[in-house]
């Protein structure tokens, strides 16, 4: 049996990243029963960033997962077991989510040796990145995963991203204040791309539990 764990680092339940998350999940799924799923809600959770505790890093006891215990634990102790690697989170401010970045610190610091500066995870597994976003493919302002990335691509391998532009925000775009978006311009993108976008997700589900099964 080979383990994707999926964390989605956004608020919504049903929305964008959820939705691209699950359609992740349905396209391992189709591959085999052989490839077991889990999803992480970051925002169901109580949890703390690095905490510069440096438990990691006590000479004779390092460890390259997270010593500090909160809700966060169990998680990174799941990670450092699992075959795959999901992350998905909408763009905020041009990064992604607090949750989401908070998340990463705790991932990614008992990987990194202040000996010699490399990166070393438990297991190096395949990983994707999903983003989603208001912004277009040519006018955007994210920085995805930002220093993050290259921790991840360096400890874990290089990561696939999928990315969904200038999505729908709200249902009902005349409810609220935002009329700098016109939702007829939003809906003529949606028709042409969110189902690409959805497929997209699927295919990478599709072509990480194929590549598991492979090896
Ligand atoms: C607090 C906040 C900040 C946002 N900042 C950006 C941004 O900087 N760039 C952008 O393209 N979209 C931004 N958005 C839009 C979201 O990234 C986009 O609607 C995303 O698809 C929402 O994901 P969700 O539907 O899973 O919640 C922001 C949304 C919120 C709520």
């Amino acid at each position: 049996m080979k383990k994707i764990i999926i964390i989605d680092g956004g608020p919504r339940k049903n929305f964008n990243t959820a939705s691209m998350l699950q359609k992740f999940a349905e396209g391992a799924r189709a591959v085999s029963n052989q490839v077991e799923l889990k999803t992480v809600r970051l925002y169901d959770l109580y949890y703390k960033g690095c905490m510069s505790c440096m438990a990691c890093k006590i000479k004779g006891k390092a460890a390259n997962v997270c010593k500090f215990k909160d809700a966060l634990t169990p998680v990174l102790e799941e990670i450092a077991d699992a075959d795959g690697l999901v992350l998905g989170s909408p763009i905020y401010f041009g990064d992604v989510t607090g949750q989401m970045r908070t998340f990463m610190e705790r991932l990614a610091f008992p990987w990194l040796s202040y000996n010699d500066y490399s990166l070393t995870a438990p297991k190096r597994m395949p990983v994707v990145l999903i983003e989603t976003m208001n912004g277009l493919p040519e006018r955007n302002n994210s920085q995805g995963y930002g220093s993050m990335e290259p921790c991840i691509a360096i400890a874990l391998g290089k990561p696939e991203h999928v990315v969904a532009y200038n999505t729908y925000q709200v249902k009902n775009y005349d409810r609220y204040e935002l009329a700098s978006f016109s939702e007829e311009a939003k809906r003529h993108y949606r028709d042409e791309h969110w189902e690409q976008d959805l497929q997209k997700a699927y295919d990478a589900g599709r072509r990480m539990a194929e590549s598991l099964l492979q090896n």
